[in-house]
């Protein structure tokens, strides 16, 4: 299977109109990203599935690339093709869902990675909480249980491809069988942890207006980061994986 492109690259427009508005998103990612820069290693990182490219301004140095190229991306990179430059690190933020062979992109990564580097993912959970808040207000499935070995997956008749219960199987039911299979390529995971609960839906994403200024959102991500990863587990709107390349 080829990399197809099964995401609406159409939506960037007017992703970049909400984000230079909201400082209340501008806010919750700063966050996210400096969550991504304390998991990475030193070296050059690419970001594979950069959309807008709103990671440069967390992380001014990185690559940024897309499925093909666009005005907001350094370059086109493929996930299952991304070139051996010796990345230290390659981060993806709300990307791995969108995959349809995600294991043929870890297998790609980690032959692009030097050793010690590191992937960083930052995904939609499938937890009970994320499950029940998506079916409600998102228009992407989140159905973890579709995700079974070999996990490759059709498209839709037009070509999209998502299922936000993606991390949550792979790195969850799935486990032993994907750490498996990502031995195989050389990697192994450092860690698998649960964040954001009120504080991103309240920025009103990339599609509403947001419910709280910049400055309350702050606090309440400081609360947040509080709460024990067992309560996360259950409630949790994103994960955060890191893996290594041994
Ligand atoms: C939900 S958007 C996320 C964009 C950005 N990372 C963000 O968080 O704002 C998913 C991105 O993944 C990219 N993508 C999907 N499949 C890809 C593939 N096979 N290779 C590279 N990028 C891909 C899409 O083009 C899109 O930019």
């Amino acid at each position: 299977m080829s990399a197809s492109i099964t995401y609406d690259l159409t939506l960037l427009e007017q992703s970049l109109a909400k984000w230079r508005r909201s400082a209340a998103l501008r806010a919750v990612y700063a966050d996210i990203f400096a969550a991504m820069r304390r998991s990475m290693v030193p070296g050059r990182t690419l970001e594979i599935g950069s959309g807008i490219g709103v990671a440069r301004d967390f992380l001014p140095d990185l690559v940024t690339s897309d499925i093909v190229a666009t005005k907001f991306v350094d370059r086109a990179v493929s996930a299952y093709a991304i070139p051996p430059e010796s990345w230290s690190n390659l981060v993806a933020f709300d990307v791995l869902h969108h995959l349809q062979e995600p294991l043929r992109f870890f297998a790609s990564a980690a032959a692009a990675l030097t050793p010690g580097g590191r992937i960083v993912l930052v995904e939609p959970a499938g937890t009970p909480g994320a499950r029940c808040f998506y079916r409600l207000f998102h228009v992407e499935p989140c159905r973890p249980k579709l995700i079974e070995p070999p996990f490759k997956f059709a498209a839709e008749a037009d070509g999209s491809f998502a299922n936000m219960g993606m991390a949550h199987a792979l790195f969850g039911r799935h486990r032993p069988a994907v750490e498996l299979a990502l031995r195989a390529f050389g990697l192994r995971i450092v860690s698998v942890a649960h964040r954001d609960l009120l504080a991103y839906p309240a920025t009103g994403g990339f599609s509403q207006p947001a419910l709280l200024p910049a400055a309350a959102l702050r606090a309440l991500l400081a609360l947040e980061r509080r709460l024990p990863q067992a309560l996360l587990r259950k409630v949790a709107l994103r994960m955060f994986v890191v893996l290594e390349k041994s």
